[in-house]
């Protein structure tokens, strides 16, 4: 049987009560340092300090055979890959060109980014590694995605502002992770990560800070293990703290 768990809380005071190598795979999706609406536990001008803090954690947690993926925008991606790479060993950096981004503030005075990346760790050599092209062929295991962004109107979309593709988080969780490993996302959002989690046979545990995205994250969970398939126990989810 497999197992959720959504946790309302801040990752950095919920990571330290975590166990040493308790965790397989990391896939997370800070709050982006320019976008300030999502920045609810820290200031702009401490950002990188936080960042760091709670990426000391996440190395902690992971077992030895653990990967991280870490979502970074354009302009984070800089500064958050030399600080992640002080600490994990790098593998590389995925482009994410999402080509249904359309320009909505016309009065930009800037180029408008279409583009994201997301930046593959490890913590020793000894890495889980399952073979995508196997299963997703060739185009879908370079390290440059073609996948539109996630809008309210889209068919799996919720009303997160970032929420991101389960088909991308997918993949991760597929080359990354067995079944019933456990998988951490401790800015969970709308629930994107324990939802990919949950239809790929994995276990998870999520963080996430604001309410109505727990409930949110619950509910998704919730509608994807009702869809339980034939022959396999029903999962549980525990809500800790709302
Ligand atoms: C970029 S979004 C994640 C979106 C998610 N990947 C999805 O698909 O819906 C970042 C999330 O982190 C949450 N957050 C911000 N600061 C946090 C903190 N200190 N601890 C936990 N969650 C936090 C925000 O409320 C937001 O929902």
């Amino acid at each position: 049987m497999l197992r959720h768990k959504i946790i309302l809380g801040r990752a950095e005071d919920m990571l330290p009560t975590f166990g040493d190598e308790s965790i397989d795979l990391a896939i997370l999706d800070p709050p982006y340092k320019e976008m300030e609406e999502e920045l609810h536990s820290v200031k702009n001008e401490n950002y990188w300090e936080w960042y760091e803090g709670w990426l000391k954690e996440v190395y902690r947690v992971l077992n030895e055979r653990g990967s991280l993926y870490v979502f970074m925008s354009q302009m984070n991606m800089p500064m958050a890959h030399l600080i992640t790479s002080k600490i994990f060993i790098e593998k590389q950096i995925i482009g994410w060109y999402k080509p249904n981004v359309m320009i909505r503030v016309p009065q930009l005075r800037n180029y408008f980014p279409k583009m994201e990346y997301i930046g593959f760790y490890v913590k020793t050599e000894k890495y889980k590694w399952n073979r995508l092209i196997k299963v997703f062929g060739i185009k879908e295991s370079c390290n440059f995605i073609i996948e539109p962004a996630i809008y309210l109107n889209s068919k799996e979309g919720v009303e997160h502002r970032t929420q991101k593709p389960l088909k991308i988080i997918e993949k991760f969780i597929y080359a990354s992770s067995d079944k019933d490993d456990l998988i951490l996302d401790c800015f969970l959002g709308s629930g994107t990560v324990s939802v990919g989690s949950e239809r790929m046979n994995r276990n998870s545990i999520g963080v996430e800070i604001k309410k109505k995205y727990c409930d949110m994250s619950f509910n998704r969970l919730k509608e994807e293990v009702n869809q339980t398939k034939i022959g396999r126990e029903q999962s549980v989810i525990e809500r800790v703290g709302f």
